[in-house]
């Protein structure tokens, strides 16, 4: 059976940081936008200290751990310097996502199945520290093999290209919603924990939010411009809503 509450909301306050930074100081405060997420319904933050500190910097790490009662998924690069970082502060979950400098973010998943023996020991290494690893990938199984074979526990999917594809037309965002779907079903299948996001709307969410495999979804970009207009705590919560809402409909389905 489907339990509803199964399926968590985490909260990525990098873009509360981007604004932040634009002008230095620190206003707005991603960890005051992480406390609002708590009252709104958020299962989790999520935060991604990149290598050159665009949004994120170390001490907001340090404030989300400190201040936050919410589990804190902290995504980062497969670098050691990362690693060390995670290790320091201990966060419930690391996400290792690809990083490239040039990028304006995340742009697509990691290649686990490349990069094997790379990713082997950090996942370890993490994972002993009592981390939980999650791993950001496309939706594909050839990752979702690699990364069942690296003894990750969990695996992110990228629903990037999916959320992109609603403007490409309705056989095309349906082709990219089965993609996930296909991957949620053989990753679960292979014992992982399902966790979703990258672009996630009030529009794109449903569909993604229906799948039963999936148990969180972080989502940042949307909720903190939508917070522009209808403030973060009702961002946030129209967003809890609307995930409720699917997964309620596919438990009535079951
Ligand atoms: N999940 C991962 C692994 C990400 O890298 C990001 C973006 O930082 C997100 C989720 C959230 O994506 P968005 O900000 O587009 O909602």
């Amino acid at each position: 059976m489907i339990v509803r509450n199964e399926l968590r909301l985490g909260v990525n306050v990098d873009h509360v940081a981007t604004v932040r930074n634009a002008r230095g100081g620190f206003h707005p405060d991603p960890v005051r936008a992480a406390h609002l997420a708590a009252v709104a319904g958020a299962d989790g933050i999520t935060a991604h200290l990149r290598e050159d500190r665009r949004h994120i910097i170390d001490s907001d790490i340090e404030r989300l751990r400190a201040e936050i009662a919410l589990p804190l998924n902290f995504e980062m690069a497969a670098t050691r310097e990362m690693v060390e970082i995670a290790l320091r502060h201990r966060p419930h979950a690391a996400c290792i996502v690809p990083e490239r400098r040039e990028e304006r973010t995340t742009e697509g998943g990691l290649d686990a199945a490349g990069q094997m023996e790379h990713l082997r020991p950090m996942v370890a290494e993490l994972g002993a520290a009592g981390i939980r690893v999650s791993l950001f990938i496309a939706a594909d199984r050839a990752q979702l093999d690699a990364a069942a074979a690296l003894g990750a526990p969990v695996v992110e999917l990228h629903t990037g290209t999916y959320c992109e594809a609603i403007d490409e037309g309705p056989e095309a965002f349906e082709r990219e919603r089965a993609r996930i779907e296909d991957a949620a079903r053989y990753g679960a299948g292979l014992g992982l924990e399902i966790h979703a996001g990258h672009g996630l709307t009030f529009d794109t969410v449903k569909p993604i939010a229906a799948l039963p495999q999936i148990r969180e979804l972080n989502i940042g970009h949307f909720l903190v411009g939508e917070a522009i207009f209808v403030g973060l705590e009702q961002s946030i919560r129209t967003m809890r809503r609307l995930m409720d809402e699917a997964r309620a409909a596919t438990e009535a389905l079951a």
